[in-house]
């Protein structure tokens, strides 16, 4: 019988045929019209699980299902509660993906498809660990609970629901996130802190109806260009947020964790040229990229449906314009709060003749942890361990509405980690998952349950 180490050494391609299965799945939470994919997403995870022999329960939400599974095999040792989240950002533009985003491929080490790396391979990592203990007959050095859920991409609502009404079932001693990446190829992290979010849309309404752009251009209002103005009366071009009151709670990061960011192997000239890859990085002059991502929130508009956008010409004065929003927050702003702020200022702002409506959703908390915390140590040891180099404490620029509940709520110490790579392109075309970064996650999950488990 071989250990957990030798089965997933002996099932690497097994584990990336079934991860394709997976990414086969058009799981996109957002649009309506995926739902089906999105529970088809769900039961394959739910049969996974079973098929390892964990209890599982799928539990219906006004949305997307949940799914949760135990296995509770380690009587008197502690339990682990692990996340991950099935669903996925939609494809678009499809026409930039160099292979269909449904169609996963292997190529140049990397698995190719949307969700490769956000977050269906980092989720079967976790999976993956518990089935190499599960097949070699290997004691159980932890207890698992598994909540996974599909709507992370999407505000996460039905999760924190759950959360607040069976905090008993998910008690646990640590939480295992997996949803971020490493620092660098090869240098894994764990996150210390996580942006919260707070996003909807401004609509701008003006003329009753579209019109003729010659015959009233001069007269009308656009409501393209009273976004446009709105727009950069929230941010100015340092990056600045003009939103009264935005900054009042921001708590700076203490000395010490900036100086360890200071200490990381970050090259901006590669950072501009490799990764965001235009002319310039932009944003507050007195912070630096790592603080700005970090540390300091952000507003940025994400699209602005409305008008003419077909091809060839149409003179016309749109009668409405749409911009979707959002803002990331940092410890210890309240996204409540946050939310009336900036709604406030930008019906403010409204030019003359236009009508400004404003719709932001319900948003998610800034969260950071201490780095003494005994989970963070452990899993520091096991990355270290699994990718043999140092594991660093970082920040995260991203959000992951759960963990403030895992935190307040539950009261539960919780890691946020994962095997993402700086070009797995979430979100974006060509998403893809390092695969010598995968299945070093799959060592690092199993090294971190021997570490909380008492047994390395
Ligand atoms: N896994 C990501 C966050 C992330 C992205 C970590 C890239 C590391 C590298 C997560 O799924 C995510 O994108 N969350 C959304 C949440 C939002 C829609 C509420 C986000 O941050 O935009
Ligand atoms: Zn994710």
């Amino acid at each position: 019988m071989s250990t957990p180490l030798e089965f997933i050494q002996s099932h690497r391609a097994q584990f990336e045929r079934e991860l394709c299965d997976l990414l086969r799945i058009p799981s996109v939470s957002t649009l309506p019209a995926r739902r089906d994919d999105v529970r088809a997403a769900a039961d394959w995870i739910a049969t996974h699980l079973r098929d390892i022999g964990l209890t599982v329960d799928v539990i219906p939400t006004t949305r997307h299902p949940l799914v949760y599974a135990e296995w509770l095999q380690a009587p008197g040792r502690p339990t682990v509660l692990g996340y991950g989240h099935y669903d996925v950002q939609p494809s678009d533009p499809d026409e930039l993906w160099t292979t269909p985003p449904y169609s996963p491929t292997i190529r140049n080490g990397g698995l190719y498809a949307r969700g490769a790396a956000d977050d269906k391979g980092q989720l079967f990592t976790l999976i993956a660990a518990i089935r190499a203990y599960v097949r070699t007959r290997t004691p159980a050095p932890v207890n698992v609970k598994l909540i996974i859920e599909g709507e992370e991409e999407s505000g996460g609502e039905s999760i924190a629901a759950y959360v607040r009404s069976h905090g008993d079932r998910l008690r646990a001693d640590a939480a295992l996130v997996l949803d971020f990446g490493v620092f660098a190829p090869g240098i894994p992290a764990i996150a210390l802190g996580l942006r919260g979010i707070v996003g909807g849309e401004i609509e701008v309404q003006g003329a009753a109806r579209d019109l003729h752009s010659g015959l009233y251009g001069g007269v009308a209002p656009n409501p393209f260009q009273a976004l446009a103005e709105i727009i950069t009366r929230i941010k100015d071009a340092d990056g600045h947020v003009l939103i009264p009151g935005f900054y009042d709670r921001v708590a700076p990061p203490d000395a010490l964790e900036r100086a360890a960011w200071d200490r990381l192997p970050f090259d901006e000239a590669a950072f501009l040229r490799e990764e965001v890859g235009s002319t310039a990085l932009t944003g507050e002059p007195d912070y630096t990229p790592l603080e700005r991502m970090w540390a300091r929130p952000t507003f940025e508009v994400h699209g602005m449906p409305g008008g003419f956008t077909g091809e060839g010409t149409k003179t016309v004065i749109p009668a409405r314009a749409t911009a979707k929003i959002s803002m990331r927050l940092v410890p210890h702003q309240d996204p409540g709060e946050i939310r009336s702020l900036a709604s406030a200022h930008i019906r403010s702002l409204a030019p003359r003749g236009t009508r400004v409506d404003v719709r932001l959703w319900h948003g998610a908390k800034p969260v950071v942890m201490p780095p003494t915390l005994p989970a963070v140590a452990a899993a520091q040891r096991a990355l270290s361990e699994a990718f043999g180099r140092e594991a660093v404490f970082t920040r995260m620029g991203g959000s992951v509405p759960i963990v403030a509940d895992f935190i307040e709520e539950l009261n539960i110490p919780t890691v946020v980690t994962g095997w993402a790579t700086p070009d797995a392109n979430a979100h974006s075309p060509n998403e893809r998952l390092d695969l010598e970064h995968f299945h070093k996650g799959i060592v690092a999950v199993i090294r971190f349950f021997e570490r909380i488990g008492g047994r390395a």
